[in-house]
């Protein structure tokens, strides 16, 4: 794996590595994206040996502007215009009926395509130079925790990808919000920094209830963002108790909580969380990242407040904490 700069050289260096049907990954707003060009069936194979992930499962096309929807979609309801001009660029991925010609590789053979325009300059500029659609699902294999640096796509790819751009650390740091227009009512299938509230405020309209394990959203799968180390979701309340209760049977834990530290225990170790949920958000991944690499027998998280503007970051959560091997997981 080659190390870009973001530098427009080495963007426009990107893009044509795109055009000839390479992998580069690249920031965005949300995660790292693992990209290829949307209309190569070749190079969009590439991304599912690259990750490891079923074919069937469909990718996201990144689009430089709201412009270029009519290319990868077809009857285009009027919501989807109406959150394009006030949300794009930016972390909310619209999932439409997707137009003819189409590769099936892009859309796991799916009628629809989820589409969305990215809030980072460094992903709109290689766009622009690349001049088409970027397929990226997140840079990670399948199943393990999103990447949202440069370095945490090294650790997980390797030379499974040919360049990966550096644009420093994501600012939202967890994937975008999916929106699926396709029923009566728009329906969020994945929760993220753009809220159901903010979506139906905007459409003027309320929301579906949230999707179950619709089978196709890898995202939805039980097990998905989940580290190597076992992780536990604890109530605020009881979470120095927990903390003591695995120290007293000598089990090492790694504790990942909004209070200021509250054990010194050798075989804890403690790492103090924001309190408010965009920063949250930004850090978790990496902070997931690092305690996976202690060796430590749990991972403890206190469950943040449960209010709507921590659901993006509860859902991550909760699917972390999933047990791997039951039924419907991500393998
Ligand atoms: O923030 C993000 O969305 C990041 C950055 C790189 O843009 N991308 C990302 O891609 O998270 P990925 O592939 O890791 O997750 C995309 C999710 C998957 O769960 C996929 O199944 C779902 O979007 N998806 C894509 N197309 C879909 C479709 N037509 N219908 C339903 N779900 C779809
Ligand atoms: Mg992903």
């Amino acid at each position: 794996m080659v190390l870009l700069a973001s530098t427009h050289e080495d963007i426009v260096h990107a893009a044509n590595i795109v055009r000839c049907g390479g992998l580069v990954a690249f920031p965005t707003e949300t995660v790292y994206g693992l990209g290829a060009d949307a209309s190569n069936g070749q190079a969009v194979t590439r991304i599912f040996a690259a990750k490891g992930r079923p074919a069937d499962h469909p990718l996201i096309v990144h689009l430089s502007a709201a412009g270029e929807l009519e290319r990868w979609a077809r009857d285009i309801p009027d919501a989807a215009w109406v959150l394009a001009e006030r949300l794009w660029p930016g972390p909310l991925t619209l999932i439409l009926k997707r137009a003819a010609g189409v590769l099936d590789a892009v859309t796991g053979g799916q009628d629809t395509i989820g589409l969305r325009v990215p809030d980072h300059p460094v992903a709109l500029a290689l766009l622009k130079a690349f001049g088409g659609g970027i397929a990226a699902p997140s840079a990670n294999r399948f199943g393990r925790v999103s990447p949202t640096c440069a370095a945490h796509v090294w650790a997980e790819l390797g030379d499974a990808v040919d360049y990966v751009i550096d644009g420093g650390s994501c600012q939202v740091g967890l994937e975008s919000t999916i929106l699926d227009l396709n029923g009566t009512l728009p329906r969020v299938l994945r929760p993220g920094a753009v809220t159901a509230d903010l979506l139906a405020c905007i459409l003027g309209e309320p929301l579906g209830t949230r999707a179950g394990n619709h089978p196709r959203v890898s995202g939805s799968l039980a097990s998905h963002y989940a580290p190597d180390t076992p992780l536990r979701l604890i109530e605020a309340h009881a979470i120095e108790t927990a903390a003591q209760s695995f120290l007293i049977i000598g089990q090492s834990i790694a504790v990942l909580s909004m209070r200021q530290v509250v054990s010194h225990h050798p075989d804890c170790r403690w790492i103090t969380m924001p309190a408010n949920p965009r920063e949250y958000g930004q850090l978790l991944y990496a902070r997931l990242r690092e305690v996976d690499t202690w060796g430590c027998r749990w991972i403890l998280v206190e469950q943040p407040p449960a209010l709507a503007e921590w659901e993006a970051v509860h859902d991550r959560l909760m699917r972390s904490a999933s047990v791997r091997g039951v039924e419907g997981i991500a393998s």
